[in-house]
């Protein structure tokens, strides 16, 4: 698969990094040219470097991986207005989260992921904003012997099975989270449990009972 991406920070390596070692071909694109085509040459002749706009023309999926208070202006670039993304698989890992208050930064009721929905006319699916970068670095993500399941928000079922098969190339399991409507509480996690991570020093794992428990004891 051809895979474009928007930003060429640290997500943009981790993911893009496995995707080229899965066998893809990526597209990385950032407002640093130079920064870029850094990042493509590390990741091997499967990757090449190019603008926002021709990055999001390069796939079959697009990943956004900016700050979430960049995200629109990004995609604005990238032709979100002239509607060229319109239709596209747009893989949204962004965390619209205040730094230091672990809370979400208001966007009229909306998640990010619908507004950027709502912006480009593209099928958007939220993913792999839960945890760290350098998890999405591991190979694989197993931890205790079990895969990191992956969440996945998105009202495309074809847009679906293509970040099923983007996930579990990772060596994840794709775990169905609902649809868009649903993607802010997938914001919202992320931000109550990077606080518990951050802010408190907890475990968030520890919240969860096992499933066996989770609706009423055997
Ligand atoms: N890092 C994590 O652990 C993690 C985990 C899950 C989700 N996320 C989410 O993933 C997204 C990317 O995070 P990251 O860690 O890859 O960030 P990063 O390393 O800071 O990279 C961000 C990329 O966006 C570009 N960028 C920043 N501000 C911009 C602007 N105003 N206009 C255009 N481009 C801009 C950066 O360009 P420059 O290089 O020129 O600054 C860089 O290419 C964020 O939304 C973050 O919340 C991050």
């Amino acid at each position: 698969m051809r895979i474009g991406i928007l930003g060429a920070g640290d997500m943009a390596d981790a993911l893009g990094t496995q995707w080229v070692r899965a066998g893809h071909e990526v597209m990385v694109s950032g407002r640093s040219p130079e920064r870029a085509t850094a990042l493509a040459d590390r990741m091997g002749p499967a990757a090449r470097a190019g603008t926002f706009a021709e990055a999001a023309a390069f796939g079959s999926a697009t990943l956004l991986a900016v700050p979430a208070s960049a995200a629109l202006a990004v995609l604005s670039e990238a032709g979100a207005e002239e509607g060229l993304l319109g239709g596209r698989v747009l893989v949204d890992c962004t965390n619209p989260v205040v730094p230091g208050r672990f809370t979400l930064e208001r966007r009229n009721g909306a998640s990010l992921a619908e507004e950027i929905a709502g912006t480009t006319g593209a099928h958007v699916v939220k993913a792999f904003n839960v945890c760290h970068v350098d998890v999405w670095r591991m190979r694989p993500p197993v931890f205790d012997g079990r895969p990191l399941a992956v969440p996945l928000c998105g009202d495309d079922d074809a847009a679906l099975t293509t970040v099923r098969d983007l996930v579990s190339d990772l060596g994840c399991t794709p775990i169905d989270g609902g649809g868009l409507e649903r993607a802010g509480l997938l914001e919202a996690t992320a931000a109550f449990v990077i606080g518990l991570w951050v802010a408190s020093g907890a475990d968030a794992q520890a919240i969860l009972p096992p499933v066996r428990f989770a609706v009423g004891a055997d």
